[in-house]
């Protein structure tokens, strides 16, 4: 819970509703039998990378997954990355599991190791960035998937704008997923932090406001 919707969210229990959910919206990942792919999941990118790295799995690849968060507290579905991998390999920042470092460092060896054909990434934009500059060199294909701020979700407001090869792209409708080697990263990551000041100021209104109500 980092903002007064994801906190409204956290308050639901098990059998709770909410009242509209819309989706799947945007492009489906494209996936295709190409040979070795590499999945990359940082954080709560994990979640949305099992199901791509699944996919992969299930279209004939070699599938090497690669999942990392700052401590072991922050890693989850391990053993469905493992059902959906040839090969599942863990990092932590603070070396409480796995390999001590980042998804890069152990990219890096992978790569030193094995042809890869595509490596495609989901997590924190500083993340998919720094693959970005890691398979670079390489020429290695390479996929991530954009989370910038996103409103309406249809393409009718432009929040979620993003650049890709100099073009202005919707990431709700033209994306999520772009070739990481176009994308302008320092762009996307100062856009995400366009309404931190409202968020916060939200999220304080909200606390005050349940203050309020538990003290009455
Ligand atoms: Fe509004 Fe994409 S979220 S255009």
């Amino acid at each position: 819970e980092i903002g007064k919707t994801t906190m409204q969210l956290g308050t639901l229990k098990a059998g709770d509703e909410i009242k509209d959910v819309i989706g799947p919206l945007g492009i489906p990942s494209h996936v295709e039998k190409i040979g070795t792919v590499v999945c990359i999941g940082g954080g709560l990118g994990i979640a949305p990378l099992y199901p791509i790295s699944r996919a992969f799995k299930e279209a004939g690849n070699r599938v090497i997954s690669i999942i990392g968060a700052r401590s072991e507290n922050l890693l989850f579905w391990e053993n469905e990355l493992k059902s959906s991998s040839d090969e599942l390999l863990v990092c932590t920042n603070d070396g409480s599991k796995g390999t001590k470092g980042l998804v890069t460092d152990v990219l890096k060896e992978v790569m030193a190791k094995e042809k890869i054909e595509l490596v495609f990434a989901i997590g924190p934009s500083i993340m998919m960035k720094v693959v970005a500059e890691a398979t670079r060199p390489a020429g290695v294909k390479t996929i991530v998937s954009l989370n910038p701020v996103m409103m309406d979700g249809t393409g009718m407001c432009g929040a979620c704008r993003v650049s890709v090869d100099g073009t202005t792209k919707f990431a709700c409708v033209d994306g999520p997923d772009f070739d990481a080697h176009l994308v302008d990263f320092d762009l996307l990551m100062a856009r995400q932090k366009m309404f931190l000041s409202e968020e916060k100021k939200s999220a304080e209104l909200y606390l005050e406001k349940c203050k309020a109500c538990s003290e009455n």
